[in-house]
């Protein structure tokens, strides 16, 4: 089994609070994924497996895998969510070739939601990650995926850099912080190719996504979703500084994302889906 060295943020109820409407927007990408009822899918990037159970519920006579980093994830996942059909397994799928029963050429779909941007994150390792899918697939098998894309929340980009910077960050290091990669249309399907799927579909939507609410225990709204999702912007500065930093993210986001006319909070969701088959 592969873990991930790096600390593990997630946990299902701050998930639940700050970005709960992330496994429910998918209505597109699940119908682009089309699964019928003997589909063995394997879904990467789980999370805490709400939607890999979904998924599995019309997939009543196959196989569904979930493959994620985050043993808290996991272990909410295998606990709420497996049944016959629907197992869970930790697995950083940087480092998806490691995982044998997935690369074994015998499924007909992989999916992921809302985890790409962040598997992706090293240069290094994205074309091995699509080559890895592409294994994984049976012939003729469908890669369905989506994932932030170019632009993606880039008002909460901006400010985390120069929040970093403030702090006394190198650009290149307020930079190097951004634990996201959001590719356009153009670098996936180019990628896509070189590593040998027919592109079927990669597109964008502009999607600005309202947030939870706020709550006491601060993982609701704004300053929830930038706890959970911007961890690793904040730990790139002494634990002393991080609640400044995200002082000043909130307040320079402040007026950005708020709507005036009820006070709720939207934040910039651009989303890149695709469809790629193997050949
Ligand atoms: C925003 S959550 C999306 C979860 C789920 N797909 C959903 O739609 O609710 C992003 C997920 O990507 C996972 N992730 C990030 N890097 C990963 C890696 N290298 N390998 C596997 N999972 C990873 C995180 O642990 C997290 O569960």
């Amino acid at each position: 089994m592969t873990t991930s060295a790096k600390k593990d943020h997630w946990s299902a109820a701050k998930y639940d609070s700050a970005a709960s409407f992330v496994p429910k927007l998918t209505s597109t990408v699940v119908s682009y994924l089309d699964v019928q009822a003997k589909d063995r899918v394997l879904d990467i990037g789980c999370g805490d497996g709400q939607l890999t159970a979904q998924i599995a519920q019309s997939a009543s006579s196959g196989e569904v895998l979930g493959l994620d980093a985050s043993q808290s994830f996991i272990s909410t996942a295998q606990e709420k969510h497996t049944t016959r059909s629907c197992a869970f397994k930790l697995q950083n799928c940087t480092k998806l070739a490691e995982c044998k029963e997935a690369v074994d050429g015998g499924w007909d779909k992989v999916f992921s939601n809302a985890a790409l941007h962040w598997i992706l994150r090293n240069p290094k390792t994205r074309q091995e990650v699509f080559r890895n899918a592409q294994q994984a697939l049976k012939s003729g098998g469908k890669l369905v995926f989506e994932m932030g894309g170019k632009g993606n929340v880039a008002e909460i980009q901006a400010a985390f850099t120069a929040a970093l910077i403030h702090a006394g960050l190198s650009v290149d290091d307020a930079r190097a912080a951004n634990p996201w990669f959001f590719p356009s249309v153009d670098w996936m399907t180019q990628t896509l190719s070189e590593v040998g799927f027919e592109v079927e579909k990669c597109e964008y939507e502009y999607r600005p996504t309202k947030l939870n609410p706020e709550n006491d225990e601060k993982t609701g709204g704004l300053e929830g979703w930038l706890r959970l999702m911007g961890a690793q912007f904040l730990e790139a500065v002494e634990e002393r500084k991080r609640e400044g930093v995200l002082r000043e993210v909130c307040d320079v986001l402040e007026t950005v994302v708020t709507r005036e006319e009820d006070g709720s909070k939207w934040i910039g969701y651009v989303r890149l889906r695709a469809i790629a088959r193997k050949k």
